[in-house]
C-alpha cells in the first residue's frame, strides 16, 4: 500500500470512504476545511492507496499540548490486514517527534469494533465527557 499526504483532490473519495466506514460527515470535512487542516498539520494527514484507489485514512492534529487523531478508517474489504495500526503508528511517531506527550481521540458510543481496535493498540478509555458547540 502506498501511504502519502492528503491532496485536496482526494477529498471526494475520502468522504466516500468515511461514509462507507460509518464516519459521520461533520463540520471540518468540506474541501476547504480539509485543505486548511492539512496545511496546519504537515505530515499528519495520511491517506493509503492501493492500485490508485483510496482505501485508508488517518489524520492527526498537533495543537502544542495534545495530539488529536481523527478519521482513522480502512475500506471494509481491506480490514484486519494491519493497515490502520500502521497509519496510527506513523502518526504517533511523527507527533512524538514534534514533542507531543499524549494523544486523544473520540470514539462514538456505538462503535464496538473501533473500541476493540483502539484497545488492542494501547489506547485507554478516559473518565471524561465530551462537550461541543457548533460555531455559526
Ligand atoms: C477500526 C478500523 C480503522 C480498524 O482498521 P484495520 O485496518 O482493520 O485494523 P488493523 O488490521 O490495523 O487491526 C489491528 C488490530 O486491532 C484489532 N482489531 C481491529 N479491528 C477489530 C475488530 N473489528 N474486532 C476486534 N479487533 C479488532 C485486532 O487486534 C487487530 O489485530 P489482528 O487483526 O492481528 O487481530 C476499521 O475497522 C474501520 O475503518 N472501522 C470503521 C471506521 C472507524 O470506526 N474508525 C475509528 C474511528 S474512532
Amino acid at each position: 500500500m502506498e501511504i502519502r499526504e492528503f491532496r485536496v483532490s482526494d477529498a471526494p473519495a475520502l468522504r466516500a470512504l468515511w461514509a462507507r466506514s460509518g464516519i459521520r460527515i461533520r463540520p471540518g470535512d468540506d474541501d476547504v476545511s480539509l485543505g486548511l487542516f492539512a496545511a496546519r498539520n504537515p505530515g499528519l494527514f495520511l491517506v493509503g492507496l492501493e492500485e490508485q484507489e483510496l482505501v485508508a485514512s488517518a489524520l492527526a492534529g498537533w495543537d502544542g499540548r495534545r495530539g488529536w487523531l481523527y478519521h482513522v478508517a480502512v475500506s471494509p474489504e481491506r480490514r484486519r490486514r494491519g493497515i490502520a495500526v500502521r497509519l496510527v503508528r506513523m502518526l504517533e511517531e511523527r507527533l512524538r517527534v514534534l514533542g507531543c506527550k499524549k494523544v486523544n481521540l473520540i470514539v462514538w458510543e456505538d462503535s464496538a469494533d473501533a473500541m476493540r481496535f483502539w484497545a488492542s493498540i494501547g489506547y485507554q478509555r478516559e473518565r471524561a465527557i465530551e462537550l461541543s458547540k457548533v460555531l455559526e
